[in-house]
């Protein structure tokens, strides 16, 4: 009993110590609005949240109630929600076109990568239809003009006759009619933040506070306290 009167304290005192850090950096956490996610480490409500408060690359911000992340080779996508215990971002494109966002989109110099795994595929610029029996146009790309018409295809086709190669790329879908939405494979992840990945750094930030109370709760239970 006594143990575990001592266990408990120190529990609890790790617990305190940890929110007094958490308070200390001045983070709490940020949201676009009423639903929308919770914006803490890794990232940062630029405007907001003062620079410690999260990691380059990681820069919210809001438009309206909106939450939205700026990516220099595309522009930006609206952040549906946040998973910072699957690390996964799920975002959506204002744009209404995945396969336009895969087709610019370049991760290599972020955080971020696909959350699916990725697979080359081919993009290509026809000036005349394929047999939509085995070709699926894009539209989104190709709206606008009645002789040019965008397909993925799979990156050991060769270029089919009246078309031209965009691009070879590594995306998580190919184009499906039937998968389209605004928002369908774009997952993102990240990991392995860049010199963060030392102990003194973690505890400086509000990641420890995700020491939350419920998580107080299921160690004191698992220790037996509860
Ligand atoms: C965002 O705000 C608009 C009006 O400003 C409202 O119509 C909409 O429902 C809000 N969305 C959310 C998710 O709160
Ligand atoms: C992405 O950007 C990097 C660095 O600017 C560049 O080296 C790479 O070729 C780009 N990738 C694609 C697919 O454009
Ligand atoms: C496809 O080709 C047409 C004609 O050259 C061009 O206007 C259009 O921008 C191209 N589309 C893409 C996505 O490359
Ligand atoms: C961190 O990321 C780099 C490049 O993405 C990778 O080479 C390295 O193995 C990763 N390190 C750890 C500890 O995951
Ligand atoms: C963490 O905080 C300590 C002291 O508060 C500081 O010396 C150290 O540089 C910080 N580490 C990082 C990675 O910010």
């Amino acid at each position: 009993m006594a143990a575990n009167a001592i266990l408990f304290f120190l529990l609890f005192a790790t617990l305190m110590s940890v929110d007094t850090q958490a308070s200390q950096s001045n983070c709490p956490p940020a949201k676009c609005g009423h639903g929308a996610p919770e914006i803490r480490f890794p990232f940062r409500l630029k405007g907001q949240q003062p620079h410690h408060c999260g990691q380059p690359g990681f820069e919210l911000s809001c438009n309206e109630n909106t939450t939205m992340i700026h990516f220099p080779s595309y522009g930006d996508l609206v952040v549906k929600s946040i998973s910072y215990h699957m690390k996964k971002l799920d975002l959506l494109d204002p744009g209404n076109c995945v396969h336009g966002v895969f087709l610019n989109l370049n991760l290599s110099l972020s955080p971020f990568r696909y959350y699916y795994v990725v697979k080359n595929y081919k993009y290509i610029n026809c000036s005349a239809r394929l047999p939509s029996s085995s070709f699926s146009e894009i539209p989104c790309l190709s709206t606008g003009s009645r002789d040019h018409h965008i397909y993925t295809v799979k990156s050991s086709l060769g270029v089919p006759f009246s078309c031209r190669e965009v691009k070879t790329i590594a995306i998580p879908f190919a184009y499906s009619p039937y998968l389209s939405d605004n928002s369908f494979g774009l997952g993102l992840t990240w990991n392995n933040l860049s010199g963060c990945d030392h102990q003194d750094c973690k505890a400086n930030t509000t990641q420890k506070g995700i020491m939350s109370n419920s998580g107080f709760l299921n160690i004191a239970q698992d220790a037996g306290l509860l």
